[in-house]
């Protein structure tokens, strides 16, 4: 029989996962390839008929950019479906792009990533693939995912039940997109990461990106080095949030301001001035995921130290998003029980409807079990992922508690008769709120708790209300 990839002519391309790492990639992968057919398979229907969705308002994933191009492929060479042997047997390439949080129970429970996603997957590749199969990680996943992947698929390739031979390579590569810039991190990557041993298949890959890549940011490694290096990578960005953060609550307390300092900071170009924005701590799917797999990895290799220094970092963001909320205690005389809170935004950053880790889920939910009354509102988020994130409140809210949440679509409702206002994403409709008609809204004192430092604090006092920056020290203050 003929390889399929004798001839380094590939057609079909699949993904298993239509999230959104898988999504938007392949997306962009359909727009730039107009010659491959890319099928994107999930085992979730309602995902799946939400993608195919007429209106392109409705797909799943928000992120600017990407309904245009899904407009402009889908159905074309971009295809969304549920039937996984259709598209694992057609395939010449699979990505698996599934979800790995972290394990909630058992060995590694809290820290190791629960493979079982990646398993069923690579055993459904294993079951239909037919001829040779290029099999690609594209999830953040543990470092030796790939040894895994390889010892199921050679398991189930060199079965004596199995009529048709079948052959895999196994590829590592990660995607370093951030949510809510997906597709200019798609189309404009820094480098495109390849890892694995069989240059046939690197060159394949390599191939289906240079269609839009300079071939000089395409990075070729051995397996290990390439999963390590995304681990790596979330981490070194991860720690440099936790590092000005930890550096906001020195401002505080000595009258320093965290914008000036990470201004001042950042122009060494030695230290550079991305990620230096002080906030409520990192979210999404990613960073506590590896930090929290790259300090399993440390335990598992004996080197505590290590494991120590990277832990730290999920430490002070835990704190940061605790001490927030201590603040709003304190600032509202000690005393939330009853009041109205509202939160805005609820996303773990701006331009994304992604609440994976938010840190507004935290400061929620530590408001609520003071007995606060919640406003939340989101320009993206909707009520139904709320109630979900908010789940564990509801679940243990007593009976005597007076503590409740309600989702608002409108920031005037959200608003009234607020006794303080958390700002917790940095949404850019935010920075443009007419503070004059807000104020008169709320109650008096009312308060404003702006985490992210986008609101004039100046323009809000001047409307009569009280005002906390993150990061803002009183530069007046004595000690
Ligand atoms: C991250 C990585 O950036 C990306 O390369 C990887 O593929 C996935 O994980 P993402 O989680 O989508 O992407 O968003 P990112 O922009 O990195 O922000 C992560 C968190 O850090 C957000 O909660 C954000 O608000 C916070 N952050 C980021 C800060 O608090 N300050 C900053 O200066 C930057
Ligand atoms: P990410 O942010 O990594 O893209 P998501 O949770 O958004 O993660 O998406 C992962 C998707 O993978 C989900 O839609 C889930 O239904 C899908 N998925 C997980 N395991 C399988 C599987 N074995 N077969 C098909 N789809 C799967």
């Amino acid at each position: 029989m003929t390889n399929k990839l004798d001839s380094i002519q590939i057609s079909n391309i699949c993904c298993i996962g239509a999230g959104y790492v898988g999504g938007p990639t392949m997306a962009v992968i359909a727009d730039k390839c107009k010659d491959l057919r890319v099928t994107v398979v999930d085992m979730n229907k309602k995902r799946i008929n939400s993608w195919n969705d007429e209106n392109l308002d409705q797909i799943p994933v928000f992120e600017p950019g990407l309904k245009e191009i899904v407009g402009r492929a889908r159905n074309k060479n971009l295809f969304f479906t549920d039937n996984m042997e259709d598209s694992i047997k057609n395939a010449d390439i699979i990505f698996i792009s599934v979800n790995t949080p972290i394990k909630q129970s058992g060995l590694g429970a809290g820290f190791a990533s629960d493979m079982k996603w990646v398993e069923k997957c690579a055993r459904q590749i294993g079951e239909m693939a037919i001829g040779h199969t290029i099999v690609v990680e594209k999830s953040t996943l543990p470092v030796r995912t790939a040894k895994i992947i390889k010892e199921i698929l050679s398991s189930t390739s060199s079965n004596k039940f199995n009529s048709k031979p079948k052959t895999f390579s196994i590829l590592s590569n990660p995607e370093f997109l951030a949510e809510g810039t997906a597709i200019n991190d798609l189309i404009n990557p820094d480098r495109v990461l390849i890892g694995g041993e069989d240059e046939n298949a690197i060159e394949v890959l390599s191939n289906i990106y240079r269609n839009w890549v300079p071939n000089q940011k395409i990075l070729t490694t051995n397996l290990w080095s390439s999963e390590l290096s995304k681990l790596v990578s979330n981490a070194f960005l991860a720690q440099r949030v936790s590092s000005i953060n930890s550096i906001s609550a020195l401002c505080e307390a000595t009258g320093a301001n965290v914008k000036e300092v990470s201004n001042a900071v950042g122009l060494d170009n030695r230290i550079g001035n991305k990620f230096l924005n002080s906030g409520p701590g990192f979210g999404g799917s990613c960073f506590k995921k590896d930090i929290l797999n790259l300090v399993y990895l440390c335990r598992f290799f004996n080197l505590e130290e290590v494991a120590d220094f990277w832990y730290q970092i999920v430490l002070i963001n835990d704190w940061q998003q605790k001490r927030i909320y201590e603040v709003i205690v304190r600032k509202l005389f000690g005393n939330i029980n009853g009041k109205i809170i509202t939160i805005l935004g609820f996303s773990f950053k701006s331009n994304t409807n992604d609440t994976r880790e938010s840190p507004a889920i935290k400061i929620a939910n530590y408001l609520l079990v003071e007995g606060a009354n919640l406003r939340i509102h989101d320009p993206k988020v909707s009520y139904e992922q709320i109630s979900i994130d908010l789940q564990e409140f509801q679940e243990y809210k007593s009976d005597e508690s007076v503590a409740s949440w309600q989702y608002c679509s409108r920031i005037s409702d959200a608003v009234k008769d607020s006794d303080g206002i958390v700002l917790a994403t940095e949404w850019e409709e935010y920075t443009k709120l007419d503070w004059e008609k807000i104020s008169r809204l709320m109650k008096n004192p009312g308060w404003v708790f702006d985490t992210r430092q986008i609101l004039n604090g100046k323009e809000i006092k001047n409307n009569g209300l009280n005002y906390w920056g993150l990061g803002e020290g009183d530069e007046k203050k004595e000690k």
